[in-house]
């Protein structure tokens, strides 16, 4: 099965400005409208990529604004594009769940579903057993779900101002008691809403970034008793070092347990992002909450992760080479002339370049695969272009695929590209552009 998704509908969003600005109240009111369950499954467009593949049904529904973006791909097409391997997804998942020994997952698919396209990986997840919902940190993000027809539930793991937590409610979504404030934000938001509220509270254990203190947070958490907020869940975040995450673990429990003690009703309790599904098995509890792991990344020592699982990434960075030239000795490539030719080589141009995600370090020990082989990035990775040195022959061609991360090369797999770029691996993957047209595979 293959369906093609356009940039637009992977991040329902209006942009302006230089940067991206992503702001709920500029999407066309088509978009901002409740999902029900009547609302019929409905593709944004599809195109066989490769011949003879048969049509089959159609998992997400899409904005008709996507519809409009969709670009022209075609089976030539040069220009990079982003396929997503919903097989790998669904592998990955298995593997998370055994590993937190079948509790549910609160798969986090914030920052564009880690580049791999927000809509597109929430339609392979949501309708899989083990998946019991979704956690994004923008408010947009979560209405773009509830657009594309996500059904389970969805938490704002961020703080909403008044107009986005009205309009969270009307879309139920779950918020999250964050701050001081966010229980009667809720409550004005549910009023407005004419909604009941679902919420998880958020608490700060160490990691110092959001939620609310654990040390002051009793006061706070025996006020919720008296509200009209059902408490779905209580969560923490870990800092990954794994001391203090014992350290954290133990406040969370210490806290929790006063709070229930106290009659506070806090739903499931959940902490384990990927590094603690994979290296903390006592910080799993009601159920976990992995981003990375699920799309086929390790999430900090990709020796060792891979030794008690293996994941499967469930991406490929693709393009088609543009150019193929053979260098004398001493002709240079690129900007800043890094590379000089000691001898006669041939090279290739692939049009992806950091604007679409490849790290400019690539030059530091990426390779890119074509036609099985991976090849050394050289020279400087520019906007838009990346060289390749293919080596005494002209091996490869123009429109050969060549394809730059993906899980089909140990040389290409995400944590490789990080490790031999000296990058993370969760820039490697958020960093690529949201304007990459996907397709589904
Ligand atoms: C609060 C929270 N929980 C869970 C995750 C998932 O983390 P990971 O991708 O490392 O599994 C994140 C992502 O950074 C997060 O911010």
């Amino acid at each position: 099965m293959v369906q093609w998704y356009s940039n637009a509908h992977d991040f329902s969003t209006a942009q302006s400005g230089a940067g991206n600005v992503y702001n709920v109240n500029l999407m066309p009111k088509r978009i901002q409208r409740h999902v029900t369950p009547e609302d019929k499954l409905m593709p944004v467009s599809r195109r066989a990529f490769v011949a003879g593949l048969a049509a089959t049904p159609l998992l997400t529904s899409v904005p008709a604004a996507a519809q409009a973006a969709t670009p022209a791909i075609s089976a030539d097409r040069f220009d990079p594009w982003l396929e997503i391997d919903s097989a790998a997804l669904r592998k990955n998942v298995a593997v998370v769940s055994g590993l937190a020994n079948k509790r549910p997952i609160l798969a986090v698919i914030k920052n564009n579903a880690y580049g791999l396209g927000l809509t597109t990986v929430a339609s392979v997840l949501d309708p899989m057993p083990q998946i019991k919902g979704f956690a994004v940190v923008k408010a947009e993000a979560a209405i773009a779900l509830r657009d594309a027809g996500i059904r389970k539930p969805v938490l704002l793991m961020g703080l909403f101002s008044d107009r986005d937590g009205e309009e969270l409610l009307r879309r139920d979504v779950q918020l999250s008691i964050c701050t001081d404030d966010s229980a009667s934000r809720i409550v004005r938001a549910a009023k407005k809403a004419e909604q009941p509220a679902a919420a998880h509270i958020y608490l700060d254990t160490g990691m110092s970034r959001m939620g609310i203190p654990y040390f002051r947070a009793l006061p706070a958490l025996r006020e919720l008793r008296g509200l009209e907020i059902k408490i779905e869940g209580t969560f923490t975040g870990f800092t990954e070092a794994s001391d203090f995450d014992r350290e954290q673990l133990r406040r969370f429990i210490e806290i929790t347990d006063a709070a229930r003690a106290s009659g506070v009703e806090l739903g499931s309790l959940h902490a384990a992002s990927s590094h603690a599904v994979f290296n903390y098995a006592d910080s799993h509890l009601d159920q976990v909450r992995p981003g990375i792991a699920l799309f086929g990344a390790y999430p900090s020592d990709f020796e060792s992760e891979r030794s008690i699982a293996t994941l499967t990434p469930a991406m490929r960075l693709k393009a088609r080479v543009v150019r193929v030239e053979q260098l004398r000795a001493g002709d240079s490539v690129s900007y800043g002339r890094n590379y000089i030719a000691e001898k006669s080589t041939w090279i290739a141009t692939i049009p992806v370049g950091h604007t679409d995600g490849m790290p400019r370090q690539a030059v530091n020990g990426a390779h890119v695969v074509v036609n099985g082989t991976p090849y050394p990035v050289i020279g400087a990775v520019s906007a838009s272009h990346t060289i390749i040195e293919v080596g005494d022959e002209p091996s490869v061609n123009i429109g050969d695929v060549a394809t730059l991360l993906g899980p089909d090369h140990p040389a290409i797999h995400p944590n490789q590209l990080a490790a031999s770029t000296g990058t993370s691996v969760y820039d490697a993957l958020m960093h690529l552009n949201p304007t990459l047209p996907k397709v589904l595979v």
